[in-house]
Protein backbone atom coordinates (compact mmCIF):
# COMPACT_ATOMS: atom_id res chain seq x y z
CA UNK A 1 0.00 0.00 0.00
CA UNK A 2 1.21 3.64 -0.87
CA UNK A 3 1.95 5.84 2.15
CA UNK A 4 0.30 8.43 0.54
CA UNK A 5 -3.68 7.77 -0.09
CA UNK A 6 -5.18 9.61 -2.18
CA UNK A 7 -8.04 11.68 -0.31
CA UNK A 8 -11.83 11.95 -1.02
CA UNK A 9 -13.42 14.92 0.61
CA UNK A 10 -16.29 14.65 2.65
CA UNK A 11 -19.47 17.00 3.40
CA UNK A 12 -21.41 15.37 6.10
CA UNK A 13 -24.93 16.29 6.04
CA UNK A 14 -27.11 15.21 9.23
CA UNK A 15 -24.64 14.73 11.73
CA UNK A 16 -27.07 12.65 14.23
CA UNK A 17 -26.49 8.69 15.03
CA UNK A 18 -25.51 7.62 11.61
CA UNK A 19 -23.39 11.03 10.88
CA UNK A 20 -21.20 10.78 13.67
CA UNK A 21 -20.70 6.66 12.93
CA UNK A 22 -19.35 7.87 9.61
CA UNK A 23 -17.08 10.29 11.17
CA UNK A 24 -15.83 7.22 13.66
CA UNK A 25 -15.47 5.11 10.23
CA UNK A 26 -13.13 7.94 9.00
CA UNK A 27 -11.16 7.79 12.43
CA UNK A 28 -10.19 4.54 11.83
CA UNK A 29 -9.16 4.65 8.20
CA UNK A 30 -5.46 3.49 8.66
CA UNK A 31 -6.76 -0.40 10.08
CA UNK A 32 -7.70 -0.57 6.29
CA UNK A 33 -4.50 -2.38 4.71
CA UNK A 34 -6.31 -2.19 1.05
CA UNK A 35 -4.87 0.74 -1.45
CA UNK A 36 -8.10 2.81 -1.66
CA UNK A 37 -8.92 6.46 -1.58
CA UNK A 38 -9.69 8.11 2.12
CA UNK A 39 -12.36 10.04 3.47
CA UNK A 40 -11.79 13.45 4.12
CA UNK A 41 -14.64 15.56 6.39
CA UNK A 42 -14.63 19.26 5.11
CA UNK A 43 -18.06 20.04 5.64
CA UNK A 44 -20.41 19.33 8.44
CA UNK A 45 -24.35 20.73 8.35
CA UNK A 46 -26.86 19.87 10.81
CA UNK A 47 -29.70 22.69 12.14
CA UNK A 48 -27.92 21.59 15.48
CA UNK A 49 -24.97 23.37 16.85
CA UNK A 50 -24.07 20.31 19.24
CA UNK A 51 -24.30 17.85 16.85
CA UNK A 52 -21.82 19.84 14.46
CA UNK A 53 -19.57 20.38 17.24
CA UNK A 54 -19.18 16.95 17.93
CA UNK A 55 -17.02 17.22 14.22
CA UNK A 56 -15.49 20.57 14.89
CA UNK A 57 -14.27 19.50 18.32
CA UNK A 58 -12.68 15.64 16.85
CA UNK A 59 -11.61 16.46 13.66
CA UNK A 60 -9.29 19.75 12.27
CA UNK A 61 -10.03 19.40 9.20
CA UNK A 62 -13.53 20.90 8.94
CA UNK A 63 -13.72 23.73 7.22
CA UNK A 64 -17.45 24.61 6.74
CA UNK A 65 -19.80 23.99 9.58
CA UNK A 66 -23.75 25.39 8.35
CA UNK A 67 -27.03 24.70 8.92
CA UNK A 68 -27.80 25.42 5.47
CA UNK A 69 -26.38 22.45 2.84
CA UNK A 70 -26.23 24.18 -0.13
CA UNK A 71 -23.26 26.56 1.10
CA UNK A 72 -21.08 22.88 1.18
CA UNK A 73 -22.77 21.99 -2.27
CA UNK A 74 -21.69 25.28 -3.57
CA UNK A 75 -17.93 24.31 -2.64
CA UNK A 76 -15.77 23.46 -5.07
CA UNK A 77 -13.00 21.36 -2.10
CA UNK A 78 -16.11 19.28 -1.43
CA UNK A 79 -16.12 15.72 -3.75
CA UNK A 80 -18.45 13.78 -2.04
CA UNK A 81 -21.12 13.70 0.95
CA UNK A 82 -22.93 11.39 3.39
CA UNK A 83 -26.26 12.68 3.74
CA UNK A 84 -28.24 10.89 7.38
CA UNK A 85 -31.23 12.80 7.98
CA UNK A 86 -34.86 12.18 8.11
CA UNK A 87 -36.54 10.58 5.48
CA UNK A 88 -39.17 13.46 4.61
CA UNK A 89 -36.00 15.37 3.60
CA UNK A 90 -34.37 12.61 1.47
CA UNK A 91 -36.09 13.49 -2.46
CA UNK A 92 -34.73 17.52 -1.56
CA UNK A 93 -31.63 16.67 -0.52
CA UNK A 94 -30.79 14.33 -1.98
CA UNK A 95 -31.47 15.64 -5.50
CA UNK A 96 -29.52 18.48 -4.75
CA UNK A 97 -26.57 17.05 -4.05
CA UNK A 98 -26.47 15.09 -6.91
CA UNK A 99 -27.22 17.61 -9.65
CA UNK A 100 -24.53 19.47 -7.50
CA UNK A 101 -22.14 16.44 -9.02
CA UNK A 102 -20.97 15.54 -5.50
CA UNK A 103 -20.83 11.19 -4.96
CA UNK A 104 -23.50 10.42 -2.80
CA UNK A 105 -23.95 8.19 0.19
CA UNK A 106 -27.31 7.92 1.19
CA UNK A 107 -29.41 6.41 3.81
CA UNK A 108 -32.37 4.29 3.59
CA UNK A 109 -35.40 4.23 2.52
CA UNK A 110 -33.94 6.13 -0.04
CA UNK A 111 -36.95 8.90 -0.42
CA UNK A 112 -39.51 8.23 2.20
CA UNK A 113 -41.97 7.06 -0.39
CA UNK A 114 -41.94 5.44 -4.03
CA UNK A 115 -42.85 9.12 -5.81
CA UNK A 116 -39.92 10.43 -3.91
CA UNK A 117 -37.48 7.47 -4.42
CA UNK A 118 -38.56 8.02 -8.43
CA UNK A 119 -37.30 11.52 -8.80
CA UNK A 120 -33.95 10.43 -6.80
CA UNK A 121 -33.46 7.71 -8.89
CA UNK A 122 -34.27 10.58 -12.33
CA UNK A 123 -31.55 12.59 -10.92
CA UNK A 124 -29.32 10.20 -10.59
CA UNK A 125 -30.07 9.16 -14.16
CA UNK A 126 -29.14 12.59 -15.19
CA UNK A 127 -25.62 12.57 -13.60
CA UNK A 128 -23.60 9.34 -14.69
CA UNK A 129 -21.00 10.88 -13.59
CA UNK A 130 -21.51 10.71 -9.86
CA UNK A 131 -21.47 7.31 -7.82
CA UNK A 132 -24.52 7.01 -5.61
CA UNK A 133 -24.71 4.20 -3.25
CA UNK A 134 -27.36 3.77 0.39
CA UNK A 135 -25.92 2.75 3.14
CA UNK A 136 -26.47 -0.95 4.26
CA UNK A 137 -23.49 -2.41 6.39
CA UNK A 138 -25.02 -5.60 7.32
CA UNK A 139 -23.77 -7.90 4.75
CA UNK A 140 -19.80 -6.72 5.59
CA UNK A 141 -20.16 -9.19 8.28
CA UNK A 142 -17.50 -11.70 7.70
CA UNK A 143 -20.26 -14.28 8.57
CA UNK A 144 -22.50 -12.44 6.37
CA UNK A 145 -19.76 -12.59 3.65
CA UNK A 146 -19.46 -16.37 4.18
CA UNK A 147 -23.18 -16.66 3.49
CA UNK A 148 -23.14 -14.91 0.37
CA UNK A 149 -20.35 -17.11 -1.06
CA UNK A 150 -22.36 -20.23 0.04
CA UNK A 151 -25.33 -18.99 -2.15
CA UNK A 152 -23.19 -18.11 -4.87
CA UNK A 153 -21.89 -21.42 -4.60
CA UNK A 154 -25.23 -22.94 -5.22
CA UNK A 155 -24.45 -25.29 -2.53
CA UNK A 156 -28.47 -25.46 -1.24
CA UNK A 157 -29.53 -27.22 -4.01
CA UNK A 158 -32.92 -26.36 -4.76
CA UNK A 159 -34.47 -23.85 -2.47
CA UNK A 160 -36.98 -24.39 -0.30
CA UNK A 161 -37.51 -20.79 1.41
CA UNK A 162 -35.26 -17.69 2.47
CA UNK A 163 -36.33 -16.40 5.54
CA UNK A 164 -34.56 -13.02 5.97
CA UNK A 165 -35.14 -10.56 9.09
CA UNK A 166 -34.36 -7.56 11.39
CA UNK A 167 -35.74 -7.04 15.04
CA UNK A 168 -35.77 -4.59 17.60
CA UNK A 169 -37.55 -5.06 20.88
CA UNK A 170 -36.65 -1.30 22.34
CA UNK A 171 -40.44 -0.25 21.53
CA UNK A 172 -41.91 -2.66 24.33
CA UNK A 173 -41.05 0.12 26.36
CA UNK A 174 -44.34 2.03 26.14
CA UNK A 175 -42.98 5.01 28.00
CA UNK A 176 -40.50 5.59 25.67
CA UNK A 177 -41.16 9.25 24.25
CA UNK A 178 -42.24 9.55 20.35
CA UNK A 179 -39.52 10.50 17.95
CA UNK A 180 -39.46 11.43 14.16
CA UNK A 181 -38.69 7.62 13.42
CA UNK A 182 -42.48 7.05 14.62
CA UNK A 183 -44.22 9.86 13.17
CA UNK A 184 -45.88 8.96 9.48
CA UNK A 185 -45.46 12.70 7.92
CA UNK A 186 -41.49 12.69 9.01
CA UNK A 187 -40.81 8.90 8.79
CA UNK A 188 -43.38 7.84 6.16
CA UNK A 189 -46.20 5.56 5.72
CA UNK A 190 -44.14 2.23 5.54
CA UNK A 191 -43.07 2.72 9.34
CA UNK A 192 -41.04 -0.07 10.67
CA UNK A 193 -40.64 -1.31 6.59
CA UNK A 194 -39.14 2.05 5.60
CA UNK A 195 -36.83 1.79 8.14
CA UNK A 196 -35.37 -1.63 8.43
CA UNK A 197 -36.75 -3.23 5.27
CA UNK A 198 -33.83 -2.49 3.12
CA UNK A 199 -31.46 -3.92 5.50
CA UNK A 200 -33.16 -7.05 5.43
CA UNK A 201 -33.45 -7.25 2.12
CA UNK A 202 -30.18 -6.43 0.66
CA UNK A 203 -28.56 -9.50 0.50
CA UNK A 204 -31.90 -11.54 -1.40
CA UNK A 205 -32.38 -8.71 -3.84
CA UNK A 206 -28.21 -9.28 -4.80
CA UNK A 207 -28.95 -12.86 -4.72
CA UNK A 208 -31.17 -11.94 -7.62
CA UNK A 209 -34.19 -12.91 -5.59
CA UNK A 210 -36.54 -10.49 -6.74
CA UNK A 211 -40.30 -10.83 -5.32
CA UNK A 212 -42.83 -11.37 -8.08
CA UNK A 213 -46.30 -11.14 -5.30
CA UNK A 214 -46.33 -10.32 -1.52
CA UNK A 215 -48.41 -10.71 0.96
CA UNK A 216 -48.51 -8.67 4.05
CA UNK A 217 -49.46 -8.15 7.64
CA UNK A 218 -48.82 -5.07 9.18
CA UNK A 219 -49.19 -4.09 12.93
CA UNK A 220 -49.42 -1.38 14.78
CA UNK A 221 -49.09 -3.11 18.42
CA UNK A 222 -48.62 0.11 20.68
CA UNK A 223 -50.84 3.27 19.38
CA UNK A 224 -50.04 6.36 21.58
CA UNK A 225 -47.07 6.92 23.02
CA UNK A 226 -45.89 10.24 25.36
CA UNK A 227 -45.15 13.16 23.63
CA UNK A 228 -42.21 14.22 25.93
CA UNK A 229 -43.70 16.97 27.24
CA UNK A 230 -46.21 15.59 29.62
CA UNK A 231 -49.14 14.59 27.23
CA UNK A 232 -49.62 11.73 24.83
CA UNK A 233 -49.67 11.46 21.03
CA UNK A 234 -51.05 9.16 18.73
CA UNK A 235 -48.24 7.01 17.22
CA UNK A 236 -49.44 5.47 13.97
CA UNK A 237 -46.61 3.60 12.50
CA UNK A 238 -46.37 0.07 11.67
CA UNK A 239 -44.52 -1.57 14.65
CA UNK A 240 -43.97 -4.75 12.75
CA UNK A 241 -44.48 -6.30 9.29
CA UNK A 242 -44.31 -9.37 7.57
CA UNK A 243 -43.80 -10.03 4.20
CA UNK A 244 -44.16 -13.24 2.36
CA UNK A 245 -42.87 -12.75 -1.05
CA UNK A 246 -43.50 -15.30 -4.04
CA UNK A 247 -40.01 -16.32 -5.91
CA UNK A 248 -39.02 -17.68 -9.24
CA UNK A 249 -36.13 -19.27 -10.22
CA UNK A 250 -34.28 -21.57 -12.67
CA UNK A 251 -35.57 -24.31 -10.14
CA UNK A 252 -39.33 -23.43 -9.76
CA UNK A 253 -40.57 -20.88 -6.86
CA UNK A 254 -39.94 -20.36 -3.66
CA UNK A 255 -41.60 -17.86 -0.18
CA UNK A 256 -39.41 -15.27 0.45
CA UNK A 257 -40.10 -14.58 4.30
CA UNK A 258 -38.92 -10.98 5.64
CA UNK A 259 -39.65 -9.71 8.62
CA UNK A 260 -39.32 -6.77 10.18
CA UNK A 261 -39.90 -5.93 13.52
CA UNK A 262 -39.58 -2.57 16.58
CA UNK A 263 -41.52 -4.92 18.58
CA UNK A 264 -39.80 -8.57 18.80
CA UNK A 265 -39.37 -9.59 22.91
CA UNK A 266 -35.62 -10.53 23.16
CA UNK A 267 -34.15 -8.88 20.30
CA UNK A 268 -31.59 -5.71 20.50
CA UNK A 269 -30.82 -5.08 17.11
CA UNK A 270 -31.04 -8.47 15.41
CA UNK A 271 -30.13 -8.72 11.76
CA UNK A 272 -30.54 -12.75 10.67
CA UNK A 273 -31.06 -14.59 7.23
CA UNK A 274 -31.58 -18.66 6.85
CA UNK A 275 -31.38 -20.12 3.52
CA UNK A 276 -33.10 -23.44 3.55
CA UNK A 277 -32.01 -25.85 0.15
CA UNK A 278 -32.81 -29.62 -0.32
CA UNK A 279 -29.34 -29.92 -0.32
CA UNK A 280 -27.74 -27.94 2.38
CA UNK A 281 -29.01 -25.13 4.42
CA UNK A 282 -27.12 -22.46 6.09
CA UNK A 283 -27.70 -19.29 8.27
CA UNK A 284 -26.14 -16.03 9.78
CA UNK A 285 -27.23 -13.69 12.99
CA UNK A 286 -25.76 -10.93 14.27
CA UNK A 287 -26.84 -12.19 17.61
CA UNK A 288 -23.67 -14.82 16.83
CA UNK A 289 -21.41 -12.47 15.23
CA UNK A 290 -18.26 -14.75 14.42
CA UNK A 291 -20.64 -17.63 13.60
CA UNK A 292 -21.77 -19.34 9.77
CA UNK A 293 -24.01 -21.86 10.58
CA UNK A 294 -24.55 -24.22 8.53
CA UNK A 295 -25.98 -28.10 7.86
CA UNK A 296 -24.72 -31.56 7.12
CA UNK A 297 -26.13 -34.70 6.44
CA UNK A 298 -25.82 -37.20 9.40
CA UNK A 299 -27.61 -40.10 8.11
CA UNK A 300 -30.92 -39.61 6.85
CA UNK A 301 -30.95 -36.31 9.20
CA UNK A 302 -29.42 -33.26 9.07
CA UNK A 303 -27.26 -31.53 11.77
CA UNK A 304 -26.46 -27.29 11.90
CA UNK A 305 -22.79 -26.68 12.59
CA UNK A 306 -21.08 -24.02 13.32
CA UNK A 307 -17.97 -22.52 12.63
CA UNK A 308 -16.52 -19.44 13.68
CA UNK A 309 -15.22 -17.25 10.86
CA UNK A 310 -13.37 -14.58 12.95
CA UNK A 311 -12.47 -11.48 11.51
CA UNK A 312 -11.30 -12.11 8.08
CA UNK A 313 -13.38 -8.65 6.07
CA UNK A 314 -13.61 -8.58 2.49
CA UNK A 315 -11.41 -5.47 2.79
CA UNK A 316 -8.38 -7.05 4.38
CA UNK A 317 -7.62 -5.04 7.78
CA UNK A 318 -4.98 -5.15 10.40
CA UNK A 319 -6.60 -6.42 12.64
CA UNK A 320 -5.75 -10.51 13.66
CA UNK A 321 -8.22 -13.01 12.10
CA UNK A 322 -8.91 -14.48 14.95
CA UNK A 323 -10.59 -11.56 16.76
CA UNK A 324 -13.91 -10.41 16.92
CA UNK A 325 -16.29 -8.69 14.18
CA UNK A 326 -18.40 -6.00 15.51
CA UNK A 327 -21.27 -3.41 14.19
CA UNK A 328 -18.68 -0.66 13.39
CA UNK A 329 -16.23 -2.63 11.73
CA UNK A 330 -19.61 -3.48 9.63
CA UNK A 331 -19.87 0.38 8.84
CA UNK A 332 -16.14 0.87 7.91
CA UNK A 333 -16.47 -2.36 6.00
CA UNK A 334 -19.18 -0.49 3.72
CA UNK A 335 -17.58 2.55 3.37
CA UNK A 336 -14.50 1.40 2.39
CA UNK A 337 -16.33 -0.30 -0.22
CA UNK A 338 -17.98 2.53 -1.18
CA UNK A 339 -14.41 4.21 -1.66
CA UNK A 340 -13.26 1.00 -3.69
CA UNK A 341 -16.54 1.73 -5.90
CA UNK A 342 -15.76 5.76 -5.97
CA UNK A 343 -12.25 5.17 -7.34
CA UNK A 344 -13.59 2.30 -9.78
CA UNK A 345 -11.73 -0.33 -7.53
CA UNK A 346 -13.32 -3.95 -7.83
CA UNK A 347 -14.97 -5.26 -4.98
CA UNK A 348 -16.75 -8.98 -4.76
CA UNK A 349 -19.94 -7.24 -2.97
CA UNK A 350 -20.54 -3.95 -3.38
CA UNK A 351 -22.67 -1.28 -1.47
CA UNK A 352 -26.38 -1.10 -2.04
CA UNK A 353 -27.68 0.12 -5.04
CA UNK A 354 -29.99 2.70 -6.06
CA UNK A 355 -31.98 0.49 -8.17
CA UNK A 356 -32.21 -1.97 -5.49
CA UNK A 357 -33.57 0.40 -3.24
CA UNK A 358 -36.48 0.78 -6.14
CA UNK A 359 -37.10 -2.81 -6.11
CA UNK A 360 -37.30 -2.18 -1.84
CA UNK A 361 -40.04 0.66 -2.71
CA UNK A 362 -42.09 -1.07 -4.86
CA UNK A 363 -42.32 -4.32 -2.72
CA UNK A 364 -43.25 -1.78 0.32
CA UNK A 365 -45.53 0.19 -1.61
CA UNK A 366 -47.36 -3.33 -2.59
CA UNK A 367 -47.10 -4.67 1.31
CA UNK A 368 -48.94 -1.59 2.31
CA UNK A 369 -52.34 -2.29 0.15
CA UNK A 370 -51.30 -6.21 0.48
CA UNK A 371 -52.53 -5.84 4.43
CA UNK A 372 -55.11 -2.94 3.40
CA UNK A 373 -56.79 -5.21 0.63
CA UNK A 374 -55.85 -8.39 2.73
CA UNK A 375 -54.81 -9.76 -0.64
CA UNK A 376 -51.34 -11.09 -2.08
CA UNK A 377 -50.29 -8.45 -4.44
CA UNK A 378 -48.01 -8.23 -7.87
CA UNK A 379 -45.23 -5.79 -7.64
CA UNK A 380 -46.10 -5.63 -11.42
CA UNK A 381 -49.73 -3.51 -9.95
CA UNK A 382 -47.58 -0.52 -8.36
N1 LIG B 1 -27.64 2.30 8.19
C1 LIG B 1 -28.15 2.17 9.41
O1 LIG B 1 -27.90 1.18 10.11
C2 LIG B 1 -29.03 3.23 9.96
C3 LIG B 1 -29.32 3.28 11.33
C4 LIG B 1 -30.12 4.32 11.81
C5 LIG B 1 -30.64 5.25 10.93
N2 LIG B 1 -30.36 5.17 9.59
C6 LIG B 1 -30.89 6.17 8.63
O2 LIG B 1 -30.07 7.33 8.70
C7 LIG B 1 -30.87 8.49 8.51
C8 LIG B 1 -30.71 9.38 9.73
O3 LIG B 1 -31.03 8.64 10.87
P1 LIG B 1 -30.32 8.92 12.27
O4 LIG B 1 -30.64 7.76 13.13
O5 LIG B 1 -28.89 9.31 12.08
O6 LIG B 1 -31.19 10.16 12.75
P2 LIG B 1 -30.83 11.30 13.80
O7 LIG B 1 -32.14 11.90 14.19
O8 LIG B 1 -29.91 10.78 14.87
O9 LIG B 1 -29.98 12.33 12.91
C9 LIG B 1 -30.57 13.12 11.91
C10 LIG B 1 -29.90 14.49 11.93
O10 LIG B 1 -30.44 15.27 10.87
C11 LIG B 1 -30.47 16.62 11.35
N3 LIG B 1 -31.40 17.40 10.54
C12 LIG B 1 -32.75 17.39 10.56
N4 LIG B 1 -33.23 18.30 9.69
C13 LIG B 1 -32.17 18.88 9.09
C14 LIG B 1 -32.02 19.89 8.10
N5 LIG B 1 -33.06 20.49 7.55
N6 LIG B 1 -30.75 20.23 7.74
C15 LIG B 1 -29.67 19.65 8.31
N7 LIG B 1 -29.75 18.68 9.24
C16 LIG B 1 -31.00 18.31 9.63
C17 LIG B 1 -30.94 16.48 12.79
O11 LIG B 1 -30.65 17.64 13.54
C18 LIG B 1 -30.16 15.26 13.24
O12 LIG B 1 -28.93 15.60 13.87
C19 LIG B 1 -32.29 8.01 8.26
O13 LIG B 1 -32.51 7.90 6.88
C20 LIG B 1 -32.32 6.63 8.90
O14 LIG B 1 -33.26 5.74 8.34
C21 LIG B 1 -29.55 4.20 9.12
Amino acid sequence: MSNERKTIRFAVIGCGLMGKEFACAVARWCQLTQDMPKPVIVGVCDLSEDARRYFTDNFDTVKYSTTDYHELLAADDIDAVYCAVPHNLHKKFYVDIINAGKHLLAEKPFGIDKADNEAILDAIKAHPEVTVRCSSEFPFFPGAQEMIRWIESGAAGKLIEVRSNFHHSSDMDTSKPINWKRMININGEYGCMGDLGLHAEHIPFRMGWIPETVSAYLSDIVKERPDGKGGVVPCLTWDNAHLVCNVKNADGEFPLIIEMKRICPGATNSWNIEVDGLNQSARFSTDDPNAFYYTEPRGREQAWCRVDVGSKPMIPTITGGIFEFGFSDSILQMWATFMCEIAGIPVPFGCLRPEETALSHKLQTAALISHKEHRAVSLSEV
